[in-house]
């Protein structure tokens, strides 16, 4: 399994010039050995798709229906229409900022999964240390992945990304390695149960929260991440090509 570095640009950049010009940077340093996304605002995919030939398309959402009287909706349908291979659910600062429910979580990735995009779903406690991260972590993974089949888990990214590490929050800091490699190891546990040690096997885990060129390297080794989830250093062109840059190297 190659890594997986995923650019969410989040609610940027502010116009279609600087998202080509980013994605052009993005593009042109895209590397072999590892899978490079960008997950740009809605209006910026059709703008920046012409230009990506190594590097996949990402949204960071969708709606569970696939037309219809949805004002302000985006649908799987459309997205897929548009060229778009990855979708971004449950992120923190949907859940927090617009009141995503577990339940709306489930129905987006099972809209998802209908139309064969892949998942990169993002879970993750808001407390360093917190007491019932695992138990928060457990939660957002079964709630997510009810009625979900075995067989799509393929198509199934799960994003680790402990809220207090996102780059944006007051006092943020990066998790260590070692933290998020037992995350991991308890992601896997959570999968297995649910759904067999095979399939369990089928599902990529990343790391997402302040990740840079310095630490990017310690979360796939140590951490024993298969690739990472970006936010405010996929708006660098420099950093995030180091970021592709040390991800295509192998273990
Ligand atoms: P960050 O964001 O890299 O700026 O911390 C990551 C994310 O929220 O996806």
């Amino acid at each position: 399994m190659v890594n997986l570095v995923v650019a969410n640009w989040k609610m940027n950049p502010i116009d279609k010039d600087e998202a080509l010009f980013l994605a052009q940077k993005i593009e042109s340093s895209a590397k072999k050995n590892v899978k490079a996304v960008i997950a740009p605002p809605f209006p910026f995919l059709p703008v920046i798709k012409p230009i990506l030939k190594k590097v996949s398309l990402g949204a960071q959402n969708l709606f569970w229906e696939n037309s219809g009287a949805f004002t302000g909706e985006v649908s799987p349908l459309q997205l897929k229409k548009m060229g778009v291979g990855y979708v971004i659910l449950g992120h923190s600062e949907r859940r927090i900022n617009l009141g995503e429910t577990y339940e709306m979580v489930n129905r987006k990735v099972k809209a998802a999964l209908k139309s064969n995009l892949r998942i990169i779903l993002c879970v993750g406690e808001s407390e360093p240390e917190g007491w019932g991260a695992a138990t928060i972590i457990g939660t957002q993974i079964k709630t997510a992945l009810r009625d979900v089949k075995k067989n799509s888990l393929s198509r199934l990214i799960i994003a680790y990304e402990p809220i207090w590490a996102i780059s944006t929050m007051p006092g943020a800091r990066p998790d260590t390695p070692q933290n998020a490699f037992q995350v991991s190891v308890y992601i896997k546990k959570i999968l297995t149960g649910l759904f067999g040690r095979r399939p369990a096997d089928l599902v990529q885990i990343i790391y997402g929260g302040s990740v840079n060129p310095e630490n990017v390297g310690g979360f796939l080794k140590e951490g024993n991440m298969e690739g990472v989830l970006v936010g405010g250093a996929s708006l660098n062109p420099e950093k995030f090509a180091r970021i592709l840059q040390i991800s295509s190297q192998k273990k």
